[in-house]
């Protein structure tokens, strides 16, 4: 049996995905592996050999100060950015320089939530939702329309179909935008600052909504926030940027119990510590 990428996926948004897709490298357990990664702007040198490898399927966050990288480390795993040095692996390819089609292709596996979240004001909720699909497959209105209910349905957001993003709240414009993200079944997703700007009690909701998309999509998830209560909700894994560089990696606990100042500083919120304002 040799289904072709097309057919494999026309699997329902809300069923656990297959564990590879024709033409994904079966062999590596990494969903994205970052190895000695540079990045410079001028001359302001913002990663200096960063290292990090996300298993799939797992969720990790990464957390940093401001103006410490975070944003650019997804705009180098969506390519958006191209690294001075180092490797960016997605799915067993290396994307750290490709171009065109090859990256077209390579991009697809991936869904973006970025800070703005930027939904056409013009469409509907429904509309906003359909638009990767119009724009990405062939399929039929009918079949579009299934999936935009079921991605809706699983996120929470049915009632507001119809109405223009302008006319829900924050929390909502949120949830819409991940449905967009997620609506072609990629296999990474990426998020910069999900909660920012939401009260507390949405942010808590994007948050159960980001552990529902692991529970229900089985996606490999990658958070960047420095919200600490919402790390502590969502994250299997944390990972700290600090002056260019990885300077922790571990699971919550792990983070709770490590002795590294910049991370006991970070987590606990206080002024003084190794980490001065990076702005
Ligand atoms: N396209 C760009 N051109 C020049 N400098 C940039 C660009 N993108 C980011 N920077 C700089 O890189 C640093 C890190 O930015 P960013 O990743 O956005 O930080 P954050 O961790 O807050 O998301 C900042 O000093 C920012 O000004
Ligand atoms: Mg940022």
């Amino acid at each position: 049996m040799s289904p072709r990428t097309t057919e494999s996926r026309s699997s329902s948004v809300a069923l656990p995905r297959a564990s590879a897709r024709a033409g994904s490298a079966r062999a590596s357990t990494f969903a994205v592996e970052l190895g000695n990664v540079h990045k410079s702007f001028g001359d302001k040198a913002v990663l200096r050999g960063v290292t990090l490898r996300i298993r799939r399927r797992e969720t990790v966050c990464i957390m940093g100060g401001s103006g410490s990288g975070k944003s650019v480390t997804l705009k180098l795993i969506s390519r958006l950015l191209e690294p001075d040095e180092g490797t960016i692996v997605l799915d067993g390819q290396d994307i750290s320089h490709i171009e065109g089609q090859e990256l077209e292709t390579a991009r697809k596996k991936l869904g973006v939530l970025f800070q703005s979240g930027g939904l056409l004001q013009s469409l509907t909720v429904a509309g906003n939702v359909a638009l990767p699909l119009h724009e990405n497959t062939t399929l039929g209105e009918a079949e579009i329309d299934e999936r935009v209910s079921k991605i809706l349905e699983l996120l929470k957001v049915s009632d507001s179909r119809d109405l223009l993003p302008g006319a829900i709240s924050g929390g909502m414009v949120k949830r819409v935008a991940l449905a967009r993200a997620v609506i072609l079944e990629p296999q990474v997703v990426l998020y910069d600052e999900p909660t920012s700007g939401l009260d507390p009690v949405n942010a808590a909701l994007v948050d159960e909504m980001i552990r529902d998309m692991r529970r229900s999509l089985g996606i490999t998830q990658i958070v960047v926030t420095h919200n600490v209560p919402s790390i502590f909700r969502i994250a299997d894994r944390i990972a700290m940027l600090y002056e260019g560089q990885i300077i922790f990696d571990g699971t919550p606990e792990e983070a709770k119990s490590s002795d590294e100042a910049v991370l006991r500083q970070f987590l606990g919120g206080q002024t003084k510590g190794p980490m001065g304002a990076q702005v």
